[in-house]
């Protein structure tokens, strides 16, 4: 190529699963068997109400067209109403809630709507790639704040102080947390919001695991008074819906802040499909029930995860929330990325390594619960000749 890249896209690097999953369709399309316990795809399907309100709505000779960029207002108020039911939250279908195309483009639209360059970002270390790509992709000042390993991988506030400057301008924030399943705590989201007013920065929080594997209701950052000033908070159907490739979330905040990410996110996007939409609404109508089932799914396949972790001499907690078990490497074994890729090369199992949540996750694994119990129990068989 003749033409220089931006410097963004110069130093920019893959995300590691477009690189790594290349590898694993290598390796399938070469004839083997692998199986995927490295990420969190949901496996199980949508509700049925939500398959059929796709299909029928697809059939509308005018569902095909442009939609409005703030979504159905059916969506917003469905939307609505699943704060309400599960967080007990009221939000305004109308000013406060602007469905994303996956809570992923959520991050970079925050991150376009208020960080100029050499803006200070503090991010978690561990935590979700994207926060730091974005946040460098557009020119921030990226800095990692320790979690403690010894407090549940809570934020370490008095870190996070120390690091803030004049030109502090956001923090991203996401619990229940991955990889390391820490759960959401009021106590943690009360700090949280006390420390964005004390310092004047938007906390972004990022909660797509809220319904996973929860072991006390699900909590949203905007139930804590005084959040709305300082706080906005991504959603996404994902995992909660099992629809991530249908590339369906939102964001919820005050109506300052929608307003402000809708006059970016309409210059880049044209809307989503409505016929996802509309199966969306049926969605978030899924019973208490419905949730419950998906879990006694997860719940039931947890034996062979840890299994397989048990076989490597992993250590882990009992207590992890969300769709993912993070256990600890023994001292026996040199390093996470070589045995991710024996595991992968000779075992044909595919697991995710932790240092790409950071470098904090060097002597840590992450094992997704997304793959039937019995491929995971194939996966524990393949090691025993390990
Ligand atoms: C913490 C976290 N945030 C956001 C996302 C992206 O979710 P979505 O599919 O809504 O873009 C993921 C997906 O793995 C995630 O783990």
């Amino acid at each position: 190529m003749i033409i220089p890249l931006a410097h963004r896209a110069d130093q920019a690097q893959e995300y590691y699963f477009s690189v790594k999953l290349a590898e694993v369709r290598k390796l399938v399309a070469a004839g083997h068997d692998v199986i995927n316990i490295g990420i969190g795809n949901p496996d199980m399907m949508p509700s049925d109400a939500t398959l059929d309100a796709l299909e029928t709505s697809a059939r509308q000779p005018g569902a095909h067209g442009y939609q409005s960029y703030k979504g159905i207002p059916a969506f917003r108020a469905a939307i609505a109403r699943f704060y309400a039911h599960t967080y007990d939250v009221a939000l305004d279908p109308e000013t406060e809630i602007l469905p994303l195309i996956g809570s992923k483009e959520g991050i970079t639209h925050l991150s376009l709507t208020f960080l100029n360059d050499g803006d200070r970002v503090l991010v978690p270390e561990l935590g979700y790639p994207a926060y730091r790509a974005v946040s460098q992709m557009v020119g921030a000042d990226v800095q990692e704040y320790p979690l403690l390993e010894n407090e549940n991988w809570q934020p370490d506030w008095n870190a996070m102080a120390d690091l803030v400057t004049e030109k502090t301008k956001m923090i991203w924030l996401n619990y229940p947390h991955m990889p390391t399943g820490a759960p959401a705590t009021r106590a943690l989201f009360e700090r949280a919001v006390r420390f964005a007013h004390d310092h004047r920065v938007l906390l972004c929080h990022d909660n797509p695991y809220s319904l996973i594997l929860n072991k006390k209701p699900p909590i949203s950052l905007l139930s804590i008074d005084g959040a709305r000033e300082v706080a906005v908070e991504l959603n996404s159907m994902s995992k909660s819906h099992n629809m991530a490739g249908w590339r369906i979330g939102w964001l919820a905040a005050a109506r300052s802040y929608i307003d402000a990410v809708l006059t970016i996110k309409s210059n880049v996007d044209s809307g989503t499909f409505l016929a996802i939409q509309q199966a969306a609404v049926a969605a978030l109508a899924n019973s208490d029930d419905w949730h419950r089932q998906r879990n006694a799914v997860y719940e039931d396949r947890l034996d062979a995860a840890k299994a397989f972790l048990d076989a490597l001499g992993c250590t882990y907690t009992n207590d992890q929330e969300g769709m993912f078990l993070w256990a600890r490497l023994p001292d026996s074994i040199a390093s996470a990325e070589v045995l991710v890729d024996e595991l992968l090369y000779n075992r044909h199992v595919f697991i995710a390594p932790g240092f790409i949540f950071g470098p904090k996750g060097n002597r840590y694994i992450r094992v997704s619960l997304c793959m039937p119990k019995e491929r995971i129990w194939a996966a524990v068989e393949r090691l025993k000749t390990v």
